[in-house]
């Protein structure tokens, strides 16, 4: 059966997700770092759709963990555990709040749980996925400056991996939260575009798409701020305040929903770049600085360093 791999399918949009596919029919590896709460939604999933749910544990801040994790998948394809893989969808992450903190690998947690463990997580199934296969990522339309959505949380900043990586260890000062957040997403974005412009260069029918899915405070994003701001937020008054103000609103099932499809589905292009506002799935413009080629290649080259790619590693359809 054709089999979709997921980081962070057992909770928020991406749990969702997961029961948008299972119903569908389509099987699941899920990867994440919490085993024991994986393995209640994988038990669910099975019983409630008799699709195979696998279990495959990935720290995305830690490039050992994106190592062991890519390696299981190889493995569980070469043991016929899994019928073919026809798509990946890079969907964990989050916002840290508080004093900055860096990886196992020593850098910074937003850019290495966000980006650093994705891009080499992509760089080593690429191989792996079937003719027709898709890369999703699940970015955020607060990658855009010049939206509100973009502006209230922070103005994304120059997606320059080794500053990202590195933010505040030479004593000045870390940038906010919500900068690195946007400007993380920034760079799912820019990874997604670049990685779409390679495949379709090495003509594979391997697909590359990023995903807007709106402000949804119900889910586990907020978990690091406040409890009475995560109360406030998921108040009717805030979500009609938000779309007032001009905010992308979307629920969890929606937006899961929409991931699945993006995920499985081939009337959303290559490069693309997608979004769920208010029960709408649309393709729609993502940042300016985001269709930079120049910057991408320098953020993709500078991240192969920072993941230590090295040559045997990288997918000759991606050089
Ligand atoms: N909710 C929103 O308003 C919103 C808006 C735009 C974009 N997004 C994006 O949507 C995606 C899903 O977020 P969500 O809203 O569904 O929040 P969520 O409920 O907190 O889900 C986040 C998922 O990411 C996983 N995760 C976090 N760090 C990880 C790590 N180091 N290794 C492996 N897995 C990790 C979490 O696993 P654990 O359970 O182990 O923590 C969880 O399954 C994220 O990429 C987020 O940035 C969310």
């Amino acid at each position: 059966m054709p089999t979709v791999l997921i980081t962070g399918g057992h909770s928020g949009i991406g749990l969702d997700c997961s029961k948008d596919l299972a119903a569908r029919g389509f099987d699941l590896v899920l990867a994440g770092r919490s085993p024991a709460r994986m393995q209640i939604v994988a038990q669910e999933l099975r019983s409630a759709h008799n699709v195979d749910v696998l279990l495959v544990e990935l720290d995305t801040s830690s490039l050992a963990s994106v190592r062991t994790a890519a390696d299981e998948c190889q493995s569980l394809l070469q043991r016929g555990e899994i019928g073919s893989l026809v798509a990946v969808i890079c969907n964990a992450g989050g916002r840290f709040d508080g004093d900055v903190r860096y990886s196992e690998d020593g850098y910074e947690l937003t850019f290495a749980t966000n980006c650093l463990g994705h891009f080499l997580l992509v760089q080593l199934t690429v191989p792996l996925l079937a003719a027709r296969g898709r890369v999703v990522f699940t970015a955020s339309g607060t990658h855009d400056p010049d939206t509100m959505d973009g502006r209230m949380v922070g103005a994304a900043m120059k997606p320059d991996a080794f500053a990202l990586a590195n933010d505040g260890k030479d004593g000045s000062r870390p940038l906010s939260a919500g900068k690195r957040y946007s400007t993380s997403k920034l760079c799912d974005v820019m990874y997604a575009y670049e990685l779409a412009r390679r495949l379709e260069r090495a003509g594979s029918s391997v697909s590359a798409i990023s995903f807007d899915p709106g402000s949804i405070p119900s889910t586990g994003f907020l978990r690091d701020m406040p409890k009475a701001m995560q109360w406030l937020a998921n108040t009717r008054l805030f979500g009609w305040v938000s779309r007032r103000m001009g905010v992308v609103t979307s629920t969890s099932k929606f937006s899961g929903t929409s991931l699945a499809q993006i995920a499985t589905e081939d009337q959303y292009p290559t490069g693309s770049y997608l979004q769920a506002n208010a029960g709408t799935l649309t393709k729609v413009r993502s940042s300016t600085v985001s269709y930079d080629e120049q910057i991408a290649v320098t953020l993709w080259n500078d991240s192969k360093d920072l993941v230590g790619l090295i040559p045997d590693e990288e997918p000759a359809e991606l050089r």
